[in-house]
């Protein structure tokens, strides 16, 4: 409660920048801002939230359109929850290939507070978090076409900065949303969806044969890839720390469930496949959970470390997969959406599978965006399940 009266309580104000970027593209601008990394043209380097001056000293035309405030949370240190603050901050006009989005939903991802603490990051400070959204076209820059002013897009992963009222993207970075999909779950799937498809159809590819280890099967991501490893035809294992979240994660289609805290899961692991082990451990538990989950798989399984919320796991000797042939990823959502094709292809297919049923997703939490301190807190007390929303 005090963590949320501080807030509510801080006093509205301008964040001073601090950077200033020389634009090369168009010398005339004079003090306009984005919220979103752009690159330095000198070092191609990724600078977040700079305010971009011209070149030029002559004063601002009656042509240059006025800058508008938003609310958004920001980070100026690295830190626990109370480091989240909610601000004021300038938003410009969208350039050339970029749009204006008002948001309408804000999906909570573990990796916000990785950002948070510093265990990723950012270019530099301060920045605002969040990498999931969905929300309505406000404006576009000149000369793009293919996107206008009404449309219901999402974003995922890149850029960071989600957590605000309005922003600006590079248009080539959302996806549309199809109408038959309400923007709260679109922003609740988008992320965690497109790392269920790249996790199951491409890193791996789930067949009806496999029997597969899901660590925390009943948060944002785990209850997806449960419920969308089932809908393929595997043997589903799923890992949690409650009653309550071994119910829900039955629920999403896993044929086993362990709690960690009342078993051992690996002697569970080894129980249910009668000493077979695992063909693939999808662990995103991270420091807890890595060397258990070797010791889970079969004979030339795969070992996906694809997340960390218990702490950076510890380093591997190349011996430790040499006892059983097995194969080790860490793979990331960025590099399985690199391409424009790729990113449509991969949302296309979770949108398609939230339409149909396979996948239903479960907003369990919502808050205000102003309240995303308590949401964090929840998120890392281990408190929620399923997806968590901010809504602006
Ligand atoms: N590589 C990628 O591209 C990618 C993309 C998206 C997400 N991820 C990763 O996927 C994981 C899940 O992300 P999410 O956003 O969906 O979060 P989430 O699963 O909704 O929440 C995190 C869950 O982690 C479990 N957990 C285990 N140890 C924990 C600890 N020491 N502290 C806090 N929680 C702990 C808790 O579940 P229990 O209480 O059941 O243990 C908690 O509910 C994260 O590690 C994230 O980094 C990776």
């Amino acid at each position: 409660m005090g963590l949320l009266t501080s807030v509510r309580f801080q006093q509205r104000r301008v964040i001073p920048f601090p950077h200033s970027y020389k634009s090369h593209q168009n010398p005339d601008l004079i003090s306009q801002t984005c919220n979103y990394p752009i690159p330095s043209a000198r070092s191609g380097r990724r600078i977040p939230i700079v305010t971009v001056r011209a070149l030029s000293t002559k004063a601002a035309s009656a042509s240059t359109p006025p800058s508008k405030m938003v609310k958004a949370i920001r980070v100026h240190e690295h830190g626990g929850p109370e480091v989240l603050k909610w601000e004021d901050v300038e938003i410009g006009e969208p350039k050339e290939g970029e749009i204006r989005v008002k948001n309408k939903a804000i999906g909570l991802n573990f990796i916000d507070v990785y950002f948070r603490k510093g265990v990723y990051k950012a270019h530099d400070l301060p920045f605002t978090p969040g990498t999931e959204a969905a929300g309505v076209v406000t404006a576009v820059g000149p000369g793009l076409t293919g996107r206008q002013v009404g449309d219901l897009v999402a974003y995922a992963d890149n850029p960071m900065g989600s957590y605000t009222e309005e922003q600006i993207l590079p248009a080539n970075k959302v996806v549309p949303v199809p109408s038959s999909i309400d923007p709260i779950i679109a922003a609740s799937i988008i992320l965690k969806g497109m790392t269920a498809q790249f996790l199951l159809r491409r890193c791996f590819k789930v067949e009806p044969r496999h029997t597969i280890l899901v660590h925390e099967a009943a948060g944002g991501v785990g209850s997806i890839l449960s419920q969308w490893a089932n809908a393929l035809g595997a043997t589903v294992i799923g890992a949690v720390s409650t009653k309550e979240k071994a119910s829900q994660a039955k629920d999403d289609g896993c044929h086993h469930v362990i709690i960690y805290k009342e078993e051992d899961f690996v002697s569970r692991v080894n129980e249910i496949t009668c000493g077979n082990g695992v063909d693939v451990v999808y662990d995103s538990v991270g420091k807890d959970t890595f060397q258990g989950s070797l010791a889970c798989l079969k004979t030339r399984g795969y070992m996906v470390s694809f997340g960390q919320s218990s702490g950076t796991p510890d380093p591997v000797p190349l011996s430790a997969l040499a006892v059983k042939s097995l194969f080790l990823t860490r793979p990331s959502l960025m590099q399985y959406t690199a391409t424009r094709d790729e990113l449509l292809e991969t949302a296309a297919e979770v949108f398609a599978n939230v339409a149909s049923g396979v996948l239903r997703v479960r907003v369990n939490h919502t808050y205000p965006l102003s309240q995303a301190v308590q949401a964090h807190v929840d998120l890392e007390s281990r408190k929620t399940s399923g997806s968590v929303v901010l809504i602006p």
